[in-house]
């Protein structure tokens, strides 16, 4: 079995189509997984895999990668704080805030800490989405150890978190401000004009080069014009016209025109 059998076994098994991600990464991430099982064929792989459901999640788990962190890019995320943020809650209705891959939490609840520290109306709230449902029930639990924390300084620390043994629970003020729902980027139904921001990071790079130039076009039509998309560190636009937006600084792009391309999002307005 080659890997290509490997990833049309799963799809079957799952639903999860592994072909929307970036095949060198796939390819070396499954060689290194082999290499720590001490394993030579990727039939062995699948033998297990097969039998064994969790076996299978933390494969995928591992290939979808959900490490993350709380201020992941602090400085990036002083820029966002102090410069786009206020652009964003000039804004009348109140703003419509997604993060759409939001693994453990620690993304969502950053932007609520943001929210807190500039006393925003407590009805703005955050969506957080992922699809792995693991990280969807850590991110709902809202529990993290030290790590995770290591760019919250203590008075935050103390403010927002409380200690759980070697652990920090967020407080329910945080818990508040995030709603923690499943969200396939590949195959969900996006809405259409809705969102002031939209916060996509470190996952865009996992995909295949033309799933993320159609995920740029998918952002584009769910922002309102005048929203801002914040991406991930090695995840630039190199050319932000070709998908409706400005580059402002950093990984931050504001949509500046609608694209108009009817095949970008096949079914419309309905999804979350
Ligand atoms: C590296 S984490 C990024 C977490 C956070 N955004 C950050 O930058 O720290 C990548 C996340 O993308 C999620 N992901 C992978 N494929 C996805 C898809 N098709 N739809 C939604 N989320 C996906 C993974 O489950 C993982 O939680």
């Amino acid at each position: 079995m080659d890997i290509n059998d490997l990833k049309k076994r799963i799809l079957i098994y799952t639903g999860m189509d592994l072909n929307y991600y970036n095949p060198n990464m796939l390819r070396r991430r499954l060689k290194s997984l082999l290499a720590k099982k001490g394993m030579t064929t990727i039939d062995e792989y699948w033998a297990v895999i097969r039998k064994d459901y969790n076996e299978l999640r933390r494969f995928l788990d591992y290939v979808t990668i959900n490490v993350t962190q709380f201020y992941r890019d602090p400085k990036k995320f002083m820029y966002f704080k102090d410069s786009i943020m206020p652009v964003i809650l000039h804004k009348e209705p109140l703003p419509q805030i997604w993060s759409c891959a939001c693994s453990s939490g620690e993304e969502p609840y950053t932007l609520a800490i943001i929210l807190e520290e500039l006393l925003v109306d407590k009805s703005v709230r955050i969506l957080a989405t992922d699809i792995d449902s693991d990280a969807i029930r850590a991110a709902s639990e809202g529990i993290y150890k030290p790590p995770a924390l290591e760019n919250v300084h203590d008075t935050m620390l103390h403010k927002y978190f409380t200690p759980k043994g070697e652990s920090y629970k967020v407080k329910q003020v945080l818990r508040d401000r995030v709603d923690i729902k499943f969200f396939n980027l590949i195959s969900d139904n996006y809405k259409v004009n809705f969102y002031d921001l939209i916060i996509c990071r470190n996952v865009i790079i996992h995909f295949a080069r033309e799933v993320k130039d159609s995920l740029f076009k998918n952002f584009n039509v769910s922002l309102k014009t005048g929203g801002f998309l914040f991406l991930g560190g090695s995840e630039k636009m190199l050319i932000p016209d070709k998908f409706g937006f400005k580059h402002w600084k950093y990984e931050l792009y504001q949509k500046v025109a609608n694209i108009t391309e009817k095949s970008v999002i096949k079914k419309v307005n309905v999804g979350l």
